[in-house]
């Protein structure tokens, strides 16, 4: 029997998994086959073809997917985030370097045995810099795909070995083998901002205060922000953040000049974001608390990014600045969840 051509996303259930099983299932171009440690709500269960419960590092999960399937195209969104990856180094390093080794590898596979190079969209992340203090933080501005790429923190060596790692698979995996192995994983990395979901809320990242406090004031909780008011990094509405690797997965190869590319969106600083919550949800307790330490973390991450290279090889364009991802998208989504 042929095996059939899929879509394969791992750590389904996570925010970008949500709205991109939306998307791809909409566009109905191929069965999605999702892999996640959890259950998918029943929702998202109902859109895709299968859906498997287990780790991306169990080899025989894997290779039963490779059995039953052609996939060709992959998003491969798990991962511990960077406040998570702190607690847990090692495990941190198995999820996020050696199970993107294993995706790439069951990449490679299916590009060998179905003679089409695989898509494999990988998420990588603002962590992948670090900028050594607040001065040089100003003076960076937005910051180029190839500056200042030393993470401070475990999930960004993670995030920016794996961009090399995939870059090694897709021009010279295996390069002193007699015939060409290379050119099976077509591999495609973004550098996400923090992403804010107006229906999902993250957990273990660093850049969780600005949706931690937007769910917090919807809800009519108090919320202490963990890092100063001053503080400033890249953020970007889900929808883009979806749109995003949906267009960079269908660019043509061609078109395509770098194997990473920056995205951002609307940078307030986090007391601008605070203005803004208070003024859609007028009582609103929010207050500053910094957690000194978080805060050195997110202080390293670059207050904005270049992604002229995005816009220009596969037109990046986001819908939503902060004013329209605030009052078009954010807030009465989240009202309308909160309501239910
Ligand atoms: N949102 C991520 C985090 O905070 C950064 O990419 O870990």
């Amino acid at each position: 029997m042929l095996r059939k051509p899929v879509v394969l996303i791992t750590g389904a259930s996570g925010e970008i998994g949500h709205g991109l099983i939306t998307s791809l299932a909409a566009a109905g171009d191929r069965p999605i086959i999702t892999l996640d440690l959890k259950l998918l709500e029943p929702d998202l269960g109902s859109l895709v073809h299968q859906h498997y419960s287990g780790s991306i590092l169990d080899q025989d999960l894997l290779d039963s997917i490779v059995s039953e399937y052609e996939v060709d195209l992959i998003f491969h969104l798990a991962a511990l985030l960077s406040t998570r990856s702190e607690f847990t180094p090692m495990t941190a390093h198995r999820v996020n370097v050696e199970g993107t080794m294993r995706l790439l590898e069951f990449a490679q596979k299916q590009g060998e045995s179905h003679g089409r190079p695989v898509v494999f969209l990988y998420p990588s992340s603002i962590a992948a810099y670090g900028l050594p203090d607040l001065e040089t933080k100003a003076a960076a501005g937005r910051v180029g795909e190839n500056e200042w790429t030393k993470p401070t923190t475990m999930y960004g060596c993670n995030k920016l070995y794996c961009e090399h790692m995939g870059r090694y698979y897709a021009k010279r995996y295996k390069q002193l083998a007699p015939e060409t192995l290379s050119g099976k994983v077509d591999f495609r990395a973004l550098r996400f901002p923090g992403l804010i979901s107006a229906v999902t809320v993250p957990s273990g990242g660093t850049s969780d205060y600005a949706p931690e406090m937007l769910h917090a004031a919807a809800q009519g909780t108090s919320y202490a922000c963990f890092v100063r008011p001053d503080t400033r990094i890249p953020f970007m509405a889900m929808p883009d953040g979806v749109e995003a690797a949906l267009r960079l997965a269908a660019a043509p190869r061609s078109a395509l000049q770098h194997t990473v590319y920056n995205v951002g969106a609307f940078n307030p600083s986090a007391e601008e974001f605070r203005a803004l919550v208070t003024e859609a949800f007028p009582g609103a307790d929010v207050s500053f608390r910094p957690d000194v330490k978080r805060q050195g973390i997110v202080d390293t991450w670059p207050a904005d990014v270049d992604d002229s290279a995005a816009r220009a090889d596969w037109g990046y364009a986001p819908q939503y600045d902060l004013t329209r991802a605030f009052w078009e998208y954010l807030v009465p989504t989240i009202r309308r969840r909160y309501q239910q």
